[in-house]
């Protein structure tokens, strides 16, 4: 992408204060007077040099330029433009959005302070302020979720899954609940995301994987299970970035003594979007014996080129999809489609929410190996997973 540029010749007026803006600039070369105007008296705010960002308040508040900008040399400007400004913030976590617009308001304030007026208007008021009790309500969730984690609330429980030929238990996945004393349990989904987005991840994900291996231990000790019985462990994007993340797996695998080819874990197609970092982590895994699944599969993106590229075991197919195998054509073609795939690249597939035999008869009949779901279980503890049958025998 060639960079826009602007030259400016000394004294020129780039923009002045209450001007729309529609750009930022960045100083490549000269230097910038910022300045606000009242009654006609310049009152100098900052003088802007070489690699310096101005411009950007008008954008990021959608508010009129907060002061004029003049050049005391000749200037070149690099122009950033409004979209380029946005898609970034759009990105950002919401806390630090917020902080942001904060900042940019009290600035504001200061600046109107020195004028004597009132620049800004209340347009969008309504909105910041319920987005702020938004995010002022993500953070007392974090805190009460560090808190619980601390506190031992959060519990591993397993939920099987089968052979759909043979009914034979083949594996379970390791899904997090968190137990509040007196209350209903709380679902991953109330409590994952903010876990993933804050520094809780790391602990947190170490945490699972200490859980899961020692639970496996207790697992395979049962002989009944079958040889290649595996646990599946759930594993974001951020914590295949942790450069240590297979080193303390290992060290856990070893300490625990457990074989990797029992350990599955699952990751989403989003996290092999992310870049090489995660993809290299997965490939050294892979390497170490660990086995790994595409989870939620079809749902996330559609660039499939890491089916031919990346080295996998399976492909969970989403819940989504199973539930309305019966009532949606789309969803049918969708469930064909994805085992075409799996079944051309040599994977096995594992049904997520399976819920009726009806759909688990179906489902194996188009060739998919395994499934889970409430037909046969919901993920429950460790103490009652342990009581399980070897096999999954129907009501019927
Ligand atoms: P914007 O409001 O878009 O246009 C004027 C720019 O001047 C503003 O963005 C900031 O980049 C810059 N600016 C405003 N106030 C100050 C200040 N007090 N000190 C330094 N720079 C400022
Ligand atoms: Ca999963
Ligand atoms: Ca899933």
């Amino acid at each position: 992408m060639t960079h826009q540029r602007r030259q400016l010749k000394k004294n020129e007026v780039l923009f002045k204060q209450g001007d729309v803006g529609d750009c930022a600039y960045l100083v490549e070369t000269g230097r910038i007077l910022i300045y606000a105007v009242r009654d006609g008296d310049e009152f100098p705010l900052s003088i802007l040099g070489e690699g310096e960002v101005f411009g950007e308040m008008a954008l990021i508040d959608n508010e009129q330029r907060s002061a004029s900008a003049r050049a005391l040399d000749a200037c070149t400007l690099v122009v950033v433009n409004k979209q380029q400004l946005l898609d970034r913030i759009q990105a950002a976590d919401t806390v630090v959005r917020l902080l942001m617009r904060v900042l940019l308001k009290r600035l504001r304030k200061q600046t109107e302070y020195i004028l004597g007026k009132d620049l800004s208007t209340t347009a969008g008021e309504a909105s910041q302020e319920r987005e702020g009790k938004d995010v002022l309500e993500r953070i007392m969730l974090e805190n009460k979720i560090r808190d619980a984690f601390d506190a031992g609330e959060f519990v591993p429980y397993y939920q099987p899954i089968y052979n759909l030929g043979n009914s034979e238990l083949v594996g379970c996945e390791s899904l997090m609940r968190w137990i509040v004393p007196g209350q209903v349990q709380v679902g991953p989904n109330v409590f994952m995301d903010i876990i993933e987005n804050s520094s809780m991840v790391i602990p947190f994900g170490r945490w699972v994987i200490e859980r899961a291996l020692s639970d496996l231990k207790f697992m395979l000790a049962q002989n009944s299970l079958k040889d290649d019985f595996f646990v599946s462990i759930n594993v974001s994007g951020r914590q295949f970035y942790d450069p240590d993340f297979l080193l303390h797996l290992e060290r856990e695998r070893t300490r625990i003594g457990v074989p990797a080819q029992h350990i599955k874990l699952e990751v989403t197609e989003r996290v092999m979007m992310e870049g090489a970092a995660p993809l290299q982590m997965m490939e050294q895994c892979f390497r170490h014996g660990y086995k790994l699944a595409i989870d939620d599969f079809g749902t996330g993106f559609s660039s499939l080129q890491y089916l031919a590229t990346m080295p996998l075991h399976d492909l969970k197919i989403d819940r989504s999809f199973v539930s309305k195998i019966f009532k949606d054509d789309k969803s049918l073609t969708i469930v064909k489609s994805l085992i075409f795939l799996a079944t051309h690249f040599r994977l096995n597939l594992i049904a997520e929410g399976i819920e009726t035999p009806k759909e688990m008869q179906f489902l194996q009949s188009l060739g998919v190996q395994m499934g889970q779901g409430f037909l046969f279980s919901k993920a429950i503890p460790l103490d009652q997973f342990m009581k399980l049958p070897s096999g999954y025998k129907s009501a019927a």
